[in-house]
C-alpha cells in the first residue's frame, strides 16, 4: 500500500461536473454503468450526482451507492442543511459513503450571488461540514471559485472546514482563470498557512477554460495536493475539467520526475472513454490526448519509418498500456459465440450471458452485411445493444428512396411505448425525409443543431456511427447510432435522441436551479 506521500487519489466527477455538460444527462441505469466501469478503472472516489436537484438523480445516486463496492461514492451539496440531509440519505448505503459540501468564497460571489458577508460564509462553513461530519466520517469541503477569492480569507474558511471535521479540502479553479505558476503558488500558501493542514487532504478540481486545467492540477500535486478531481475525456461544465486519462497517464509515463503514483489499472481507460461517450454523445475530438482516434496514428514518413524501425522512436506510451487495440484479430461471419465472448473480455466488457447472446444476434446481423468485424466494430455493438436504456420510441424498421429523379421518401416503422405506427414524408434529402418522418411521429418540436457521420474503422463496408444533437426549447439532447447502412444508423440516432430528449423532460420536473 503507497503512502498519501506517493499517491495522488483520483477523485472521479463524471457523474456529477461532467453531467453538467450540455446534453450529457444520464439516467439511473447509465450512471449505474458508468460507475461501474470507473470502479473496474479503480477510482478512488465515484461522485455520483447532486441529490437535491432532482428525484432522478437522487435516485441515479443511491442506485450508485448500492452497486459500487471498491471505490468511495460521493454525493454533493450546497452548505444548506435540506442538501446535506438529501446527499446522505443517497450515500448512506454506499460501502464507503463520502459526503462533498460546498460554498463560494470570492467576494464576487458573496456579493452577486450569494448576497453573504465573510463572517456570514465562515459561520456556514462550520454549521455545515459540522452537519456533514455528524452523518458521516468521510467529508470534503470545497471553496468555490477559490483561485479569484482574497488568500487569507481562504486560509480562515479551509481552516475552520478542517476543525469542524473536513477530512479533504478542495480548491476548485471554478472558472478556469488560473495558471500552473500562480496556483502553484496559491497552494504553497495554502499548506503553510491553514491550521492544522496535516488532518486533511489538499484536493484541486479544475476547470479548462483556458486550456490549462491538467497543467494547473499537475502543478498542484508538485505543490502539495494529493487529490485531482477530474473527469473521463475531460467533460464538464463550460470547457470541462481536468481530464482523467491525461492527469493518469502523465504520472505513469513520467514516473521518473513525479515519482507518484495512481491506483488507476490504465487498460480500462479506453473502454471508459468510449463508453462515457456513447452514454454522453459527446464525441471524442481526433486529437485528443490519450484517448483519440489520431493519438497514436503515425502520418508523416519520418515518423513511420522510425515507428517502424523502433516503436519508441515515435512514441512515448503504447496503446494497449490504455486498453486500446488489444488485438488485431478480425472477427467475421464464421466466427462464433465463444470467440466474440472472448474478444468482448479481452475489450474490458464484463457481460452477462443474456448480454453476450444479445451482442452475439447484432454481430451476427452485422457479419452478413460486412466482411470483417474489428474491435471498434463489437464496441459499436455493445453500447448499442446494451448501454442504452429501454426506450419510449423503437426502431423497427426504415424504408428510404432516393435518387436524382425521384422526390426523397421515408417510410417509418416505430414502437411507441410498445405500440407499433407507421408514418412516411418526402423530404430534401433521404436523411431530411427520413427525419421528418420521425420527428412528426414522435410530436416534439426538435430542431436538429447537429448531424455529423464518421466511419467507425476503414473500408467501403465500414459502419457508419452517426451523431446527433436536438433542441427542443431550452433542452439539448444527443443520440449515437451505428450501422453498415448509414441511413440506419441515422435513423438509430435520431431515435435515442428522442428518448434521451424524453427523459430530459421529465428529468426537469422538480429541478432545482444547477450549479
Ligand atoms: O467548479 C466547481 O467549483 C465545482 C464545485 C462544486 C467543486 O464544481
Ligand atoms: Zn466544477
Amino acid at each position: 500500500m503507497k503512502t498519501l506521500q506517493e499517491r495522488i487519489i483520483i477523485f472521479d466527477t463524471t457523474l456529477r461536473d461532467g453531467e453538467q455538460s450540455p446534453g450529457a444527462s444520464m439516467d439511473v441505469h447509465e450512471k449505474v454503468l458508468v460507475a461501474k466501469q470507473l470502479e473496474a478503472l479503480g477510482v478512488d472516489r465515484i461522485e455520483a450526482g447532486f441529490p437535491i436537484s432532482s428525484p432522478g438523480d437522487f435516485d441515479a445516486v443511491q442506485a450508485v451507492a448500492g452497486e459500487v463496492k471498491k471505490s468511495m461514492v460521493i454525493g454533493l451539496c450546497r452548505a444548506r442543511d435540506e442538501d446535506i440531509q438529501a446527499a446522505w440519505d443517497a450515500v448512506k448505503n454506499a460501502t464507503m459513503p463520502g459526503i462533498h459540501t460546498f460554498i463560494a468564497t470570492s467576494d464576487i460571489h458573496l456579493k452577486y450571488q450569494l448576497n453573504m458577508s465573510r463572517d456570514q460564509v465562515l459561520g456556514s462553513v462550520e454549521h455545515s461540514v459540522g452537519m456533514c461530519r455528524s452523518l458521516c466520517p468521510d467529508v470534503e469541503f470545497s471553496a468555490m471559485d477559490a483561485t479569484r477569492s482574497d488568500r487569507d480569507f481562504l486560509v480562515d474558511v479551509y481552516s475552520t472546514a478542517i476543525a469542524a471535521g473536513a477530512g479533504t479540502i478542495n480548491v476548485p479553479d471554478t472558472v478556469g482563470y488560473t495558471n500552473p505558476q500562480e496556483f502553484f503558488e496559491l497552494i504553497s500558501y495554502l499548506k503553510k498557512k491553514i491550521r492544522d493542514i496535516d488532518k486533511a487532504v489538499i484536493s484541486v478540481h479544475c476547470h479548462n477554460d483556458l486550456g490549462m486545467a491538467t497543467a494547473n492540477s499537475v502543478s498542484a500535486v508538485m505543490a502539495g495536493a494529493r487529490q485531482i478531481e477530474c473527469t473521463i475525456n475531460g467533460i464538464g461544465e463550460r470547457a470541462g475539467n481536468t481530464s482523467l486519462e491525461e492527469v493518469v497517464m502523465i504520472f505513469n509515463v513520467r514516473k521518473d520526475l513525479y515519482k507518484l503514483d495512481t491506483s488507476i489499472d490504465t487498460s480500462q481507460i479506453y473502454p471508459a472513454s468510449r463508453l462515457v461517450s456513447h452514454i454522453t454523445g459527446i464525441p471524442v475530438q481526433p486529437n485528443k490526448a490519450i484517448v483519440g482516434a489520431n493519438a497514436f496514428a503515425h502520418e508523416s514518413g519520418i515518423h513511420q519509418d522510425g515507428y517502424l524501425k523502433e516503436r519508441s522512436t515515435y512514441e512515448i506510451m503504447t496503446p494497449e498500456a490504455i486498453g486500446y487495440g488489444k488485438s488485431n484479430l478480425v472477427l467475421g461471419k464464421h466466427s462464433g459465440r465463444h470467440a466474440l465472448s472472448k474478444r468482448l473480455e479481452s475489450l474490458g466488457y464484463r457481460l452477462s450471458e443474456e448480454d453476450v447472446n444479445k451482442v452475439f444476434r447484432r454481430f451476427k446481423e452485422i457479419s452478413d452485411k460486412k466482411k470483417e468485424i474489428f474491435d471498434a466494430d463489437i464496441e459499436a455493438i455493445v453500447i448499442e445493444e446494451i448501454y442504452r436504456v429501454p426506450d419510449k420510441y423503437e426502431l423497427k424498421h426504415i424504408n428510404v428512396s432516393s435518387g436524382t429523379v425521384s422526390t426523397p421518401a421515408a417510410t417509418v416503422v416505430l414502437g411507441v411505448d410498445g405500440e407499433v405506427v407507421k408514418d412516411s414524408c418526402f423530404g430534401n434529402g433521404p436523411v431530411d425525409a427520413l427525419y421528418k418522418t420521425i420527428i412528426k411521429m414522435t410530436g416534439f418540436h426538435a430542431e436538429l443543431k447537429r448531424f455529423s457521420v464518421s466511419s467507425v474503422t476503414g473500408g467501403f463496408d465500414a459502419q457508419g456511427e452517426v451523431t446527433v444533437e436536438l433542441m427542443d426549447r431550452d433542452t439539448v439532447a444527443t443520440g449515437q447510432g451505428a450501422d453498415p447502412d448509414i441511413l440506419v444508423a441515422s435513423a438509430r440516432a435520431l431515435v435515442n435522441a428522442l428518448n434521451r430528449m424524453e427523459f430530459l423532460k421529465h428529468k426537469r420536473s422538480g429541478d432545482v436551479p444547477h450549479l
